[in-house]
């Protein structure tokens, strides 16, 4: 069985939901408190184990590239005005993997950003993660890349993240029809519906960001062509693929908080820093503290 080393982090969308702020900036590069999104996933990927990321970028997202590389002056300032704590989280962010990058040139879907990295993932199995989605694990718990990981290596077939939400919000994701596979929290996956209206959806699974694909989702990418919105969606390749192969869903354990949108962003600013080693109690004082009646 193919061990999983490479890890694709598509983040070349327009990030509309978030303008006028994304309008110069990428929306990645926003700080959920102390770090920016994107780094939560590649944080988790490295915890999981992977070794050679690669990250979709595109035109004015050179801060990303920046934001993970060495940056000497910053270094050698803080070195010299005795930071080493600074230094320290400045340094581990640079040492954190070996990354890549490539461009998408056209904002063509999350299936066309998968896409763009095909020559630099080769012919081997990979993962994708979506920044806009960080988990958070109960103490104790693998990363939900790793939990997915695990499930491709015993039964080596592609596997996508699931998590169960209400009934009235299937619309907003993609919905699973699958069959339990005796495994806890693993299914088999015999179709997908994307956005499915309440009461229409097959199930209540729904797909987040975390995936494990093989290399034959190129292929059936392109074979999908442009679907809604002129986009090559990366659900339709995977129904593509699921005519010739098993794909598997994992109920992971862990939280999901949606950073992608401007509600999910402050609500996931809100867990994290509550969360915060050195936040974490001064901000839930001043939370309880705040008089909210008349909100
Ligand atoms: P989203 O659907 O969240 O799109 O993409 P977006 O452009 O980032 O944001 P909105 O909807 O306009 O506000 C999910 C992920 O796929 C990436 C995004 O960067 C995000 O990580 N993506 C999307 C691409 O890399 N390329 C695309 O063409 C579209």
């Amino acid at each position: 069985m193919a061990r999983i080393r490479r890890a694709v982090f598509p983040a070349a969308g327009l990030g509309t939901r978030f303008l006028p702020a994304t309008k110069a900036q990428a929306k990645e590069m926003l700080p959920l408190v102390d770090k920016p999104i994107l780094q939560y996933a590649v944080e988790e990927a490295v915890a999981s184990g992977l070794e050679s990321l690669v990250i979709v970028t595109s035109r004015g997202k050179g801060a990303i590239e920046d934001h993970f590389d060495v940056s000497w002056e910053l270094e050698k300032n803080l070195e010299e005005r005795g930071k080493p704590e600074l230094l320290r989280a400045v340094r581990a962010v640079s040492d954190l993997a070996r990354i890549a990058y490539i461009r998408q040139g056209e904002a063509l879907g999350l299936g066309h950003a998968v896409l763009t990295a095909r020559d630099l993932v080769g012919g081997e199995p990979f993962a994708v993660l979506l920044g806009d989605d960080v988990i958070i694990m109960d103490a104790g718990d693998p990363p939900c890349t790793r939990q997915l990981m695990d499930i491709h290596e015993r039964h080596g077939a592609a596997v996508v993240a699931v998590m169960e939400v209400p009934e009235e919000e299937t619309g907003r994701y993609g919905i699973v029809r699958a069959r339990p596979l005796g495994e806890e929290g693993v299914f088999e996956v015999e179709d997908m519906v994307e956005k499915p209206a309440p009461g229409q959806a097959p199930s209540r699974l729904a797909i987040i960001g975390r995936y494990i694909l093989p290399p034959s989702i190129f292929p059936a990418l392109e074979e999908t062509g442009r679907g809604s919105g002129g986009e090559i969606q990366l659900t339709d390749g995977l129904r593509h693929l699921l005519g010739r192969e098993r794909v598997l869903a994992c109920r992971f354990r862990g939280r999901r908080l949606d950073a992608g949108d401007k509600l999910g962003f402050l609500q996931a600013t809100v867990e994290l820093a509550l969360r915060h080693g050195e936040l974490g109690s001064a901000f839930g004082a001043w939370l309880r503290s705040l008089d909210l009646e008349g909100y």
